[in-house]
């Protein structure tokens, strides 16, 4: 094997950002309100009363942001579309011109700058008007998407080539009707939470033939985020709550999608919990597994950390102790596990024989502001980036089918529930000047990127 190791020609680098994360503007060009619009001015829901109102302004100050791209030298940027600047209320007939344009505008500059958009069609901001009855529970809305990618791809479809359906349906059904922490902010509704699961792949499912229509020649995924769970001992209590886990994380999704099922042992412990009842999955059709696992062409992986479990019902006196050596932890508290990255993406390769994945995210959060020569030196999230491309680029080396690789994020932004106290980007943002700041690790990646990730000596 080669001393100095570098990535496949023509792999993709690039970084991500998502539509309510950083636009601002909710109201510019007659965009209709999203559920994150609504959803931030609740009190008591974002973390110091933060919303997206102006985040970091993208919709003013895109063009400095496409400079920022060019300078960092990626060949590819993923960043989704607002629904609501297309769709109001997600019920209009025609799409909202204005909304169209401001896209359109955005990918033209970046093909001038030979950056290759990456589209993302539902980043979580869907219209507050489409929640208002019913949202992802309600099969209606597989049409309102279907119809709203329909209308994106047919025109942008000429000169955007990668196409992605969703992010993270896990987040929107889970965080949204189990945890709370995201629109609707529901807690343990598990038959609204599997029907939303089921929705949002099956809407999947129904706009790739669309979208392949408007856009030839195109690549249509899916991003999940997935990781890999180990139980915290060898305690059956552990390793029964860890199956359950992965279940409910990473095979509902990738079950469905690449092998026309969904795992019944989920359901079977949701069942024998009473958390549902049979009638609970009369959502699901017969065709919609076919529809749900149409050929992609690439799965999205946003990869953070691993999941460490342990079954919380079980009295800590009876079970086994924790075996696990924990890694160090980011400011979000989320544990370094770069080789987490190897295990899940020999595990698609090997179990659900994925052809061609693209890191579409992976990043960390670090507090790191500018010392007092206005220099931000984040070596933290340096040796997070490193250490986790090593570990892609080993899986690589071992057959994985991995084709780019995205930073989350270009800049600081609006981080959900946690306002702006988390910040993941390679750029400084002030939120009150809205100045931008490139941090240590832009100029690392950088190097790093142009290099192909070759080896240092
Ligand atoms: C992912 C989201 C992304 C960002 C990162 C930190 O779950 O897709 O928008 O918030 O986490």
């Amino acid at each position: 094997m080669p001393e100095n190791k570098m990535f496949p020609r023509d792999f993709k680098w690039g970084t991500a950002t998502s539509s309510y994360q950083i636009e601002g503007a909710p109201t510019a060009g007659g965009k209709g309100p999203s559920v994150w619009d609504t959803f931030s001015h609740i009190e008591g829901k974002i973390n110091n009363g933060d919303t997206g109102d102006t985040a970091c302004d993208h919709y003013h100050l895109w063009r400095d942001d496409i400079g920022l791209l060019k300078k960092l030298g990626v060949n590819a940027y993923r960043f989704s579309i607002s629904w609501p600047r297309i769709f109001p209320t997600g019920k209009e007939n025609e799409p909202n011109q204005i909304g169209l344009d401001f896209y359109s505008r955005l990918v033209d500059t970046l093909l001038e700058n030979q950056i290759t958009p990456f589209i993302t069609l539902n980043h979580w901001d869907i219209p507050q008007g489409l929640e208002d009855i019913g949202g992802w529970t309600e099969r209606d809305i597989v049409h309102d998407f279907v119809k709203y990618s329909y209308h994106v791809s047919k025109h942008l479809g000429d000169r955007v080539r990668n196409w992605i359906t969703h992010n993270e349906p896990w987040c929107i059904s889970y965080l949204g009707y189990i945890e709370g922490h995201k629109p609707p902010g529901l807690i343990n509704k598990w038959s609204k939470s599997l029907a939303t699961a089921h929705h949002l792949l099956l809407s999947h499912g129904m706009a790739i033939p669309e979208i392949r229509n408007n856009s030839k020649q195109s690549e249509i995924g899916i991003t999940l985020n997935l990781n890999t769970a180990i139980p915290a001992s060898g305690s059956t209590y552990d390793e029964d709550a860890c199956r359950f886990f992965d279940g409910q994380f990473n095979r509902l999704y990738l079950n469905p999608l690449y092998n026309n099922e969904y795992p019944d042992d989920v359901f079977e412990y949701l069942k024998t919990k009473s958390l549902i009842s049979e009638s609970d999955l009369n959502f699901i059709k017969q065709g919609d597994l076919n529809i749900i696992s149409t050929k992609t062409d690439f799965l999205g992986v946003n990869y953070y950390s691993r999941a460490v479990i342990r079954n919380e019902e079980i009295d800590e006196k009876n079970n086994l102790p924790r075996n696990v050596d924990m890694g160090p932890k980011t400011d979000f508290g989320w544990e370094i596990y770069p080789p987490g990255i190897y295990d899940l993406l020999m595990r698609l390769k090997n179990e659900y024989k994925v052809q061609n994945i693209y890191i579409t995210e992976n990043g960390c959060s670090y507090g790191d502001g500018p010392n007092s020569e206005g220099k931000i030196n984040d070596k933290r999230r340096i040796e997070y980036y490193l250490s986790h491309l090593t570990e892609l680029k080993r899986a690589i080396e071992d057959g994985a089918p991995c084709n780019g690789y995205f930073a989350w994020s270009l800049m600081d932004n609006f981080e959900w529930a946690q306002g702006f106290s988390q910040r993941f980007g390679l750029i400084w943002v002030d939120f009150e000047t809205l100045e931008r700041i490139p941090k240590d690790s832009y100029y690392w990646y950088k190097k790093y990127i142009s290099a192909n990730g070759l080896d240092e000596d």
